[in-house]
């Protein structure tokens, strides 16, 4: 699962820091942690340093993590996290087909509700509508996460939306950059995609027994790292913002704004996210067209139901919903 040799002590000591007041722990805790002597803990903090972990070492106060490599893996997410349960438990994987397909697995398995699988690279990356998702490997998010909410499963794309609302939070925690959602789960930046999200559910007829929810987001790709025919559609964080992105940080801001969405919807529905989505959404009182698999609709965007449902405002003033659609703005 590509951690390596000594990873269980790395993580002692990342846990250590993650739970330091101010950040600082002193050579003594580490050394009486650990059980070894100050000469080992030393070694253990060159170790950190060749990973490629900014170190810090000030008299009296000890040492303090100041930047963690753009690794993505259980240690670097766990390093800062503020969240109960989401992100908690972190599969990573060098290399795989798709992140869907082992969380459904793990889902089906019964891993608890907040485990993400999260991969380097993504080979067969799978979109919406049946649609291939192409990632550059070491400099995408691509990661599925595995929730368990009681509910019917027709109201699982409340939880797409949800999921949008929480990464234009977090794309704010880490750019300033502004970022829009184009429904149902598009994420673009000057009009150009960024992040997709696909939910896939595990579920019987009234109650669902998992959701999966994958999201793609291009963070540190440049120009040339896009295939041509996707160049005119899509862009990454790092080219939008001209900043390199941490993606550890980013993945944990993600999971600290959908965590607290997501007991916020469990307790009170969906209306805040609701108000929420709408305040980010480039569409609404917009004309748009709507093409679904079987037709397409013109009209204006009025916003969306207490379910997620699109709203769509035809010419002759005829309200349709639209449950699932590409649009174009
Ligand atoms: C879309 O916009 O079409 C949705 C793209 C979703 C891509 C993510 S990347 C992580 C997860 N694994 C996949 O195979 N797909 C989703």
């Amino acid at each position: 699962m590509g951690e390596h040799v000594g990873s269980e002590i790395r993580t002692k000591l990342l846990q250590m820091f993650s739970e330091a007041k101010e950040g600082y722990v002193s050579g003594q805790a580490i050394s009486n942690e650990l059980g070894c002597s100050r000469t080992a803990v030393w070694k253990h903090i060159e170790e950190l340093r060749k990973a490629g972990y900014e170190v810090e070492a000030v008299r009296r106060l000890g040492y303090k993590i100041i930047e963690k490599p753009d690794r993505v893996t259980a240690n670097e997410i766990m390093l800062g996290l503020e969240t109960e349960f989401i992100g908690r438990y972190v599969q990573y994987e060098e290399s795989v087909d798709s992140t869907q397909k082992i969380a459904a697995q793990i889902a089906y398995e019964q891993a608890p509700e907040g485990t993400v699988v999260i991969a380097e690279e993504q080979r067969i990356g799978r979109g919406r509508m049946n649609r291939s998702w192409y990632s550059q490997k070491g400099k995408a998010v691509t990661m599925s996460l595995i929730l368990r909410p009681k509910m019917p499963p027709q109201q699982a794309p409340q939880l797409t939306l949800l999921t949008a609302v929480s990464i234009v939070l977090a794309l704010r925690d880490v750019t300033h950059v502004q970022a829009d959602i184009k429904w149902p789960n598009d994420i673009l930046m000057n009009g150009k995609k960024v992040v997709g999200i696909l939910t896939e559910l595990q579920a019987e007829a009234d109650q669902i027994n998992s959701v999966i929810i994958g999201m793609g987001i291009n963070v540190n790709s440049v120009e040339e790292d896009f295939p041509e025919q996707v160049k005119d559609i899509a862009t990454s964080l790092r080219i939008e913002s001209g900043e390199k992105i941490n993606r550890a940080t980013l993945i944990q801001r993600i999971f600290f704004h959908m965590e607290k969405l997501y007991k916020q919807y469990l307790e009170h529905g969906f209306k805040p996210i609701k108000l929420l989505w709408e305040s980010f959404a480039l569409s609404v009182g917009k004309e748009i067209t709507a093409r679904t698999l079987s037709s397409t609709l013109k009209g204006k965007v009025l916003g969306i139901t207490d379910e997620g449902v699109l709203q769509l405002e035809d010419n002759y003033g005829n309200v349709h919903l639209v449950y699932s659609a590409d649009i174009e703005v």
